[in-house]
C-alpha cells in the first residue's frame, strides 16, 4: 500500500491535505508517510517470518534520522555504507551491533569508526581489503567480524546502473574464488572473524527470477562455509523493485493493490514465498537490506508549476523543483508519475515536457507524456520519490536543498529544514 490518495479532489498523504502543506512550507517539498514506511517493513519482515532473519534497511536510500528512529524502534538493522551513515543510524537510536557495513571503498578512518562502534559485521568486497581490515583491527588489538560479498554473475536484468551481480561490475568476489578466500584468511588473518557471506545483485527488480537464480546459485556456498567456517548469516541483500508507473485513469493512484497477483511485476508475498523455502534449511541467519521497498512508494516530492513555455515544438511545463533535487530522471532514466494536488474535473490531458530550472537539457521530469493540464501557480506532486530522492540531492547551481516532512496520520512535521542561502556558503572562505 501507500498512503498516497485523492479524497474530495484533493491529493492526501494519509489524514494530510498536501496543497495547504505546499502552501505552508514552500516547495520544492519531500513529504514521507510513516504509516507507508511501517507497513512495508512489517509486510517484509512478515514475509520472511518461515526463516531466522533480520531485517537490515539501507540507509543510503533514505538517511533522514526521523526516518531511521521509524525504524529503530521498530527492531530494524541498519546496512551502511560510510562513516556517515553509521554516524546517522547512531544519532537516531540505532544499534551499531546490528549494522553491516558494505561498499568497495572503505577508508581507514571509516574502518577504525565502525570497529570502535562494535558494528555487526564488515561486508568487504575484496582479498585486497580483507587483509586491510586484517591489519588495522590487529593495530587496535581487536577482531574484525567480515563476510565477503560474492559475486555470483547473475543478470538481475535492471538498469547498468544499478546492476551489480555481474562479473564485470565492481562489487563482490568471483563466485568460484570464494572459498580458497575463506581457506585463506582462517590460516593467514587472525584479526578477522568470517562471520558470515553477503550478496547484492542489483536493484529495482521487478521479476523474481534473477533472485531465485542467484539464492539457488549461491546456498550451496554458504553451506559449504558453514560446515568450514562456522558461518551464522547470510545476507541476500537488497534489491526487491517497485512500481513507478501508476494507472492514473481511474482517478486512484493505488490501483495494483487491486490487480490479480499475476499482473502484478513483484509483490513482497511472492518473494517471500519462493525465497523463504530455499533458505529455510540452511541453518544460517538470513539477512536482508532492502532500501527502495521500505521507503520508495512511502514519499513525493511536491513542487510548484512556475510558468508554461509554448516552444515550436513542444509545451514545456517549468516548475521550481530540479534535477538537483531529484536526480532520478536524469540519472537512470527513471520514471516518477506526475500527479496534481488537485484532482482535475476532466479527463483530458496534454502532451507536455515537465523541466526544472537548472541549466541542463537533461532537467527533466518527463517527455512528452500526457498529463492534466496544469497551470502555473498550481502545485504538482512527483510520485515514488521516497528513495534516492533527497539523499541524492545536491546544491548545484547554488540552489538551496528542499525541506523534508514526516507524516503521522494528521501530523505532518518537518524534519529537516529547508537550506537557507546563508546555508550554502557554511564552511567557505
Ligand atoms: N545492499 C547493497 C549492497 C546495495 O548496494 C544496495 C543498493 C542495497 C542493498 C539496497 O538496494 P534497494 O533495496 O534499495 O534496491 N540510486 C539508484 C539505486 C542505487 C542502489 C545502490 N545500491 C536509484 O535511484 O535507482
Amino acid at each position: 500500500m501507500h498512503g498516497f490518495s485523492y479524497k474530495n479532489a484533493s491529493l492526501f498523504c494519509d489524514d494530510v491535505d498536501l496543497a495547504p502543506l505546499a502552501a505552508e512550507h514552500g516547495t520544492p517539498l519531500y513529504v514521507y508517510s510513516a504509516t507507508t514506511i511501517l507497513d512495508h517493513y512489517r509486510r517484509l519482515d512478515a514475509a520472511l517470518a518461515g526463516v531466522d532473519h533480520e531485517v537490515a534497511y539501507a540507509v543510503k536510500a533514505n538517511s533522514n534520522l526521523s526516518v531511521l528512529r521509524l525504524l529503530a524502534n521498530e527492531g530494524a538493522g541498519f546496512d551502511i555504507v560510510s562513516g556517515g551513515e553509521l554516524f546517522r543510524v547512531i544519532k537516531a537510536g540505532g544499534d551499531p551491533a546490528h549494522c553491516t557495513f558494505a561498499g568497495v571503498g572503505k577508508t581507514r578512518e571509516e574502518i577504525v569508526y565502525a570497529l570502535e562502534q562494535g558494528i555487526y559485521s564488515f561486508n568487504v568486497e575484496s582479498e585486497e581489503e580483507l587483509r586491510y581490515l586484517n591489519e588495522v583491527a590487529g593495530e587496535l588489538g581487536v577482531i574484525a567480524p567480515a563476510a565477503v560479498r560474492v559475486n555470483p554473475n547473475v543478470d538481475a536484468k535492471t538498469h547498468k546502473y544499478i546492476s551489480t551481480g555481474k562479473s564485470e561490475n565492481k562489487f563482490g568476489v568471483d563466485f568460484e574464488a570464494i572459498p580458497s578466500l575463506y581457506e585463506r584468511a582462517a590460516k593467514e588473518l587472525p584479526h578477522i572473524k568470517l562471520r558470515g557471506l553477503q550478496m547484492h545483485i542489483g536493484s529495482q527488480l521487478t521479476s523474481i527470477a534473477p533472485f531465485i537464480e542467484a539464492v539457488e546459485k549461491v546456498a550451496p556456498l554458504a553451506k559449504q562455509l558453514k560446515e568450514k567456517h562456522s558461518i551464522e548469516f547470510w545476507s541476500i541483500g537488497g534489491g526487491i523493485g517497485i512500481i513507478y508507473q501508476e494507472s492514473l485513469a481511474s482517478g486512484t493512484i493505488d490501483w495494483w493493490e487491486n490487480q490479480p497477483e499475476q499482473e502484478r511485476p513483484l509483490t513482497i508475498e511472492q518473494y517471500g514465498r519462493e525465497i523463504v523455502p530455499r533458505l529455510k534449511n540452511l541453518g544460517l541467519r538470513i539477512l536482508l537490506e532492502p532500501g527502495r521497498f521500505i521507503v520508495g512508494n512511502a514519499g513525493v516530492l511536491l513542487t510548484r508549476c512556475l510558468y508554461e513555455k509554448k516552444g515550436r515544438a513542444k509545451t514545456f511545463k517549468i516548475v521550481d523543483a530540479g534535477m538537483n533535487d531529484l536526480i532520478r530522471p536524469a540519472l537512470y532514466e527513471g520514471h516518477h508519475e506526475i500527479v496534481p494536488l488537485k484532482q482535475p474535473q476532466s479527463n483530458e490531458r496534454v502532451a507536455v515536457d515537465v523541466v526544472g530550472p537548472i541549466c541542463e537539457s537533461g532537467d527533466f521530469f518527463c517527455q512528452n507524456r500526457e498529463l492534466p493540464d496544469f497551470q502555473p501557480g498550481d502545485f504538482i506532486a512527483l510520485m515514488s520519490a521516497g528513495a534516492y530522492g533527497f539523499v541524492m540531492a545536491s546544491n548545484y547551481n547554488s540552489r538551496p536543498l528542499p525541506a523534508e516532512i514526516l507524516v503521522e496520520g494528521d501530523a505532518a512535521t518537518v524534519i529537516r529544514k529547508r537550506q537557507s542561502l546563508e546555508d550554502l556558503i557554511e564552511g567557505e572562505l
